[in-house]
């Protein structure tokens, strides 16, 4: 298929009206559950489970700590569909096919997206467990041309050149910290600057250099092209990245990134997010 209409309006309508046809709910907020963090989708009442591998022009979840699940049900009484399992670049799918169901959350009638992800920590002052409000990101795929919104655009979505320097709702950044001092989470709450590389292969302790000299405070392969695709079609986004890591920045490090630490520490931590995640919504306007 041609890739510039992989991901077409009528592709992810159809989607769309599949899932309403069955979905207990019609959702109002979407959340994307990141590595290791999927009990967040465990708490919706009035569960209905859909396997992607179902869902039809839906991509498959290939990653461990992936279960490759749409959830619908309402959290805190408010209508939600959640993604147990996304998609990210180096699985190989057409970059604009990884970004797929934030269209399909638009035309489902989702208003605002909760992401959350496993990072890498660049910031000195960051520990393994803190929780980062994303408050910009900085694009790397996207410099060499690998944005989500390449090809022909549909201006159903969106614009063709959609502003990003606004792309972190900043009063539902202000909820995630008010959220987490009154259930006494500041201890291990950060914001900062998230940036997407490619991946699957970490990085280079040169490549962490750079990006800590960037301005970067944490790292991952996920969340900024699904940020880009859900503000392109206006809606609200706001994103957490849990510390999984401190990202080796010097040669003599024992250390070693992998991922069997990323899922060990979503899995340790997974409870505080879910936690400030649910306080979250339960305190969220939404239309
Ligand atoms: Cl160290 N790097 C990247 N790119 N993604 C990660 C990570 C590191 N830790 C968790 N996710």
């Amino acid at each position: 298929a041609d890739s510039a209409t992989e991901c077409s309006y009528e592709e992810c309508k159809a989607t769309a009206d599949w899932l309403l046809a069955q979905a207990p709910v019609r959702p109002l907020l979407g959340i994307v559950c990141g590595s290791g963090l999927g009990g967040l989708a465990e708490m919706l009442k009035d569960q209905l489970f859909i396997n992607y591998s179902d869902i039809p022009s839906f991509p498959q979840s290939t990653v461990p700590g992936h279960a490759g699940k749409l959830v619908f049900g309402t959290l805190k009484g408010k209508p939600c569909v959640c993604m147990q399992g996304r998609f990210h670049l180096y699985e190989g799918y057409p970059i604009q096919k990884t970004t797929m169901p934030m269209r399909v959350f638009k035309l489902m009638g989702v208003k605002t997206v909760i992401l959350t992800n496993a990072a890498g920590g660049l910031n000195p002052d960051f520990k393994v467990g803190d929780i980062m409000v994303i408050k910009d990101h900085i694009n790397i795929p996207g410099f060499a041309g690998n944005n989500p919104l390449v090809g022909r655009n549909d201006d159903r979505f969106g614009e063709r050149f959609p502003c990003m320097s606004d792309a972190y709702d900043r009063d539902l950044q202000q909820l995630a910290h008010t959220v987490a001092a009154e259930l006494d989470y500041s201890s291990f709450m950060q914001e900062g600057v998230y940036s997407a590389v490619g991946g699957p292969s970490f990085e280079t302790v040169a490549e962490s250099k750079m990006l800590h000299f960037l301005g970067v405070d944490a790292v991952g392969m996920s969340t900024v092209h699904e940020v880009i695709v859900a503000r392109h079609c206006g809606m609200r986004v706001v994103a957490l990245s849990l510390i999984t890591n401190q990202v080796v920045m010097d040669y003599d490090s024992e250390k070693k990134a992998n991922h069997e630490e990323v899922l060990q520490t979503g899995e340790l931590r997974a409870q505080p997010m879910e936690k400030l995640v649910s306080t979250m919504v339960s305190r969220m306007q939404l239309s």
